[in-house]
């Protein structure tokens, strides 16, 4: 069936249990078992940091070497789970094993050797690969209750099997819902997330046993599609002061202003995974931006990364935008359907530039469905969440960086009486933005309406945390124009929408790009527009009220 397009509804099954259900698990197993959806931001990080420090990757020939592996590795710990997957670059085969505890990881590591090559530096890592040898197999000892999971966990949904899978459903909500439920972050990618973050954190254990790398952004906030980059900030050690103990580390002095400091350390920090670290590829040292990073490729986890020093207001970042996807089921689909549409339609891009980024059109969906449209709001205000909280909107950072919001989610009081289906709410997303007057107006989350530009820039989102601070400023005034014609586009097919009567209907058909058409659209929209704005001028200089030299400083 899978080579089959004509039978989606079989494929999308298929996909599903790809997505979903990625292992099956030994029956008789003492361990509770495992929670695939944990509640809270903080729940979900810390099962997966545990679940990381139980679990070792093991490099094999193909995915049957599962059943050897399986034999010799049950005999130094009680394998828990075993996940097999293909890195798509190199086509390299690998088994995530899950052990009971930590220990039986640390056995594994000691049992295991190195090659006496002299080719490479003898480092001890969680990444590992399993020898092959020419005895037969006839003695394997697995349990019968025991089975892989599925065959390569990792695999991204193609665009075919993903534009086949939306002709089949049977109207226009279903392709929202199914966008999500085949797009998503499934268990093994989040698994491979988070033993990346391990290995950074394994690499300094010596001299910093308590060095955390918390993943951040889409691998973590729940609008996260499979392929999605691993953000992570990497804190080497949190000050361990104890008023009882007479005994206190000799440390060397910090002589260098913050800066500079963070620089240092990142250098550091980027050789280790150059020289050291494997499967850690391609580092790239940014660190003259604004928030200094190190770019690399772990290539035996399949996941570009960002690794940052700096401070942690991405993952309170993270944490607010996770609340706000679990207050109601329509926002991750709404979410993941508006970031698709932008990239088919060519208005952002992975890279960042003067362009809208995914982060942005989170939050102007997030800030659409706090909006009373012919409905009550989906989502409650900051603000809100805040008084609730019982913190001030003032200062939102530094208060929130000893908090979590998603833990006070348990409690908080909101409750939609909003009934949209996804549907109506992409329309009427687009049909906001469409009419919104970006020249004059900033979104605000915190107050759930648009306020008054602080500042000129062609879009204005403020930082929820940081209220000060505009999250778009590097949207040029170009490129914003693109995304309100592309708005107004998506909106003519959804409202033109006839259904399943054209080939490309519903959602493929907002997505298809116009590009041979765009630029002498794009210009007749621009024309358009200059028109627009030169009646406005003529409506000025005929004295009548109104706030158009923001117009004026648009165009
Ligand atoms: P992907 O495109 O799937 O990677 O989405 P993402 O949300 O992970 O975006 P990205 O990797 O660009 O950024 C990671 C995180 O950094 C975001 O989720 C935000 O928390 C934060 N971030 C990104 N851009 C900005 C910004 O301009 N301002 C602030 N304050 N935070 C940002
Ligand atoms: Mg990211």
């Amino acid at each position: 069936t899978y080579n089959q397009y004509n039978f989606n509804k079989q494929l999308y099954t298929l996909l599903q249990k790809c997505t979903n259900t990625t292992s099956v698990r030994q029956v008789s197993h003492k361990n509770k078992p495992t929670p695939l959806a944990p509640l809270t931001f903080n729940e979900t990080l810390n099962y997966r940091r545990n679940q990381a420090k139980r679990s070792i990757l093991v490099q094999v020939q193909s995915m049957e070497s599962y059943k050897e592996l399986y034999s010799y590795i049950s005999t130094l710990g009680n394998v828990h789970e075993m996940l097999h997957y293909v890195t798509s670059t190199d086509q390299l085969h690998f088994i995530i094993v899950e052990f009971d505890n930590e220990e039986q990881v640390s056995n594994i590591i000691q049992n295991s050797s190195h090659i006496n090559s002299g080719e490479s530096f003898p480092i001890h890592s969680n990444f590992l690969w399993f020898k092959a040898t020419n005895r037969k197999n006839s003695k394997l000892k697995i349990p019968k209750n025991f089975k892989l999971g599925m065959e390569n966990g990792n695999q991204i949904p193609s665009k075919n099997e993903i534009c086949n899978l939306l002709l089949g459903q049977d109207n226009t909500n279903h392709q929202i819902q199914t966008l999500h439920d085949v797009t998503k972050l499934n268990d093994v990618a989040t698994r491979l997330r988070f033993l990346t973050t391990r290995q950074v954190e394994l690499s300094v254990a010596g001299m910093f046993p308590n060095a955390v790398a918390y993943p951040f952004g889409s691998s973590v906030n729940g609008f996260g599609k499979m392929g999605c980059d691993l953000d992570i900030v990497f804190r080497l050690a949190e000050e361990q002061t104890k008023s009882d103990s007479r005994l206190i580390f000799h440390c060397k002095a910090n002589n260098l202003y913050e800066r500079s400091i963070t620089h240092r350390h990142m250098e550091v920090v980027g050789d280790v995974l150059q020289l050291f670290l494997p499967g850690c590829t391609q580092i790239r040292k940014i660190l003259q931006a604004r928030v200094p990073i190190i770019k690399y490729y772990q290539q035996f986890t399949d996941v570009e990364c960002d690794l940052s020093m700096s401070n942690m207001s991405g993952v309170c970042m993270s944490d607010l935008l996770h609340l706000y996807g679990s207050i109601d089921a329509r926002v991750r689909p709404l979410v993941f359907t508006v970031r698709k549409w932008a990239q088919e339609v060519g208005i952002t891009n992975s890279s960042p530039g003067r362009w809208i980024s995914n982060f942005s059109l989170t939050l102007l969906v997030l800030a659409f469905l706090q909006q009373p449209n012919n409905a009550p709001p989906v989502l409650p205000s900051v603000h809100h969440v805040l008084q609730q909280i019982g913190l001030k909107c003032e200062n939102v950072l530094e208060e929130t960086l000893q908090f979590s919001f998603s833990e006070s989610g348990k409690t908080l009081k909101f409750k939609s009486s909003n009934t949209d289906d996804l549907e109506t709410l992409l329309k009427q997303f687009f049909n906001f933005y469409s009419s919104f007057d970006f020249s004059s107006k900033a979104i605000s989350l915190n107050e759930a309406i648009s306020i008054t530009k602080p500042e000129y820039s062609p879009l204005y989102i403020v930082n929820p945390l940081e209220r000060g601070l505009n999250v778009s400023k590097n949207v040029s005034l170009d490129e914003l124009e693109k995304f309100r014609y592309e708005i107004r586009n998506a909106l003519w097919v959804l409202e033109s929408n006839q259904g399943k009567s054209n080939s490309n209907w519903g959602l493929l058909e907002m997505f298809q790009t116009k590009r041979k058409s765009f630029q002498s659209n794009y210009h007749s929209f621009r024309h358009d527009r200059l028109m627009e704005v030169s009646k406005l001028f003529e409506e000025d200089s005929n004295g009548q009220e109104n706030s158009k030299e923001t117009n004026k400083d648009s165009y």
